[in-house]
Parts: C-alpha cells; sequence; structure tokens
C-alpha cells in the first residue's frame, strides 16, 4: 500500500469537502478511480473543489487541458505535446499567481511501462536540504520568464516549492556555479521520486506547490491522452 496516496471510486460517494481538506493537507496525493471521461463531468467535479484556470489554449478556451502528442508544421506544438521526458517541476511557474493544485484524468495511457508519472513531496526533498541550502533557495532569485522568484519560499511555517529548470536555463541568465546548484537540486530531487502509472479513468489530483510532478518518455506513435486542470483548491 502507498501511504502517499488516498484512493477514492467515483462508483461511490464522495464527499468533495474530504477531498478538500486533504488537498489543503497537501500530506497526499488523492487518486479517484472510474471517473467519467467528459471534459463537463470533470470540470464540473473540479470546480466543486475550487477555481479551475481558464486558459485559451485548452478545449473551448475552457480549464481542460488534452496532454497528447499534437504536432503543427512537423514539431510538436509544446512541451505537453510531446513524447518526451519531463523531469521533475512546477507548472505555470512564470504565471503571475501558480495555480496550487492540478488534476490529471487519464483517458489513454501509454502502453507498457512507458509515460509513467513521476512526483516528490517537498517535506522529503526539505530533510536532505541543510539550512543553508534553505536559506540559499529561499534568497536567490531566478527569472521564469517575466517573474522574478525564488525556488523555496517560506510563509510562517509552510515551505512551498517552485521549480522549472527548463524555464529557469531559458530566462535566468546562469553561470557555472548556479548551475551545479541546479544539479545538485535536481540530483535531490530524483533521489526523492517515486512513480504512478495511471489507468484508464483514473483521476489523480494533488498540489503543486508542495509536490514536484513530472512523466517518463513514451512511443512517438503513442495515443496516451492525459487531461489537465489546473485549478485553485477552496480553504
Ligand atoms: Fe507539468
Amino acid at each position: 500500500m502507498k501511504d502517499w496516496l488516498i484512493k477514492y471510486d467515483f462508483e461511490e460517494k464522495i464527499d468533495p469537502k474530504e477531498i478538500i481538506s486533504k488537498l489543503n493537507y497537501g500530506t497526499h496525493i488523492v487518486q479517484i478511480k472510474n471517473f467519467p471521461k467528459k471534459d463537463l463531468a470533470y470540470e464540473n467535479f473540479i470546480t466543486k473543489l475550487g477555481n479551475p484556470i481558464i486558459e485559451r489554449r485548452n478545449n473551448q478556451g475552457r480549464s481542460v487541458f488534452d496532454v497528447k502528442i499534437s504536432l503543427q508544421n512537423n514539431l510538436f506544438k509544446s512541451l505537453a505535446n510531446s513524447n518526451l521526458r519531463f523531469p521533475l517541476h512546477t507548472d505555470c511557474s512564470d504565471f503571475e499567481k501558480i495555480p496550487n493544485c492540478i488534476g490529471m484524468l487519464c483517458i489513454k495511457p501509454a502502453s507498457k511501462e512507458q509515460g509513467v508519472n513521476s512526483f516528490a513531496f517537498l517535506d522529503n526533498i526539505l530533510d536532505k536540504l541543510s539550512d543553508r541550502d534553505r536559506l540559499y533557495l529561499i534568497n536567490k532569485k531566478w527569472l521564469f520568464r517575466n517573474q522574478n522568484r525564488s525556488i523555496l519560499n517560506k510563509d510562517k511555517h509552510h515551505y512551498r516549492i517552485c521549480y522549472d529548470r527548463v524555464m529557469i536555463e531559458s530566462f535566468s541568465k546562469t553561470d557555472h556555479q548556479e548551475l551545479e546548484k541546479l544539479d545538485q537540486l535536481d540530483r535531490i530531487f530524483e533521489s526523492c521520486k517515486f512513480n504512478l502509472k495511471m489507468k484508464e479513468g483514473d483521476l489523480i489530483i494533488f498540489r503543486n506547490d508542495i509536490i514536484l510532478h513530472g512523466r517518463e518518455g513514451f512511443d512517438k506513435n503513442s495515443d496516451r491522452l492525459i487531461k489537465r486542470i489546473r485549478f485553485n483548491v477552496l480553504k
């Protein structure tokens, strides 16, 4: 039994308040089996938990985004529309306000052990960071496109994380020493990483600011389809 996973079944009664409370604690990933595959049902369910982020590139410009291979002029439309591996990261690191939760609904998994989702909890990461490292990560600012922010944040007692190496390296000027720091951090993230293979009809919901997520690569002809909703959970 995975103690970081709380399992529900859509065919049994689910109390949204219970899920909201789990997400506010942020100590677990919520998994709901047998979830309906229609965008509207998905959006309605997430709306009971919080406020979905509306983006123009989403389906009908609403809250659901199809994470699947999609090409334009022979190029992947975006990293999310590729078959490539994603190292552990935070979504929307360049947004002014970063949504604190993500839902991922598996419509079609990749074949075999491909496209596995991976996660790392901030608590486990913090355990491996010295006080000096923590201070460095709280004080050092990086450019995430137009947002100048630190990788770690602390308010009173709680830490929050914002990390996307591709974004940092695309927009921040980094010297050799800083790159080594990021390499060291990536190694720590990797050492805290665990995998979850989603099955058809699985919905997983997790904190974007307390848990890093990533995925393994998969076959470029795969019809893997994950429906993503980003949202801010109700308090
Ligand atoms: Fe992501």
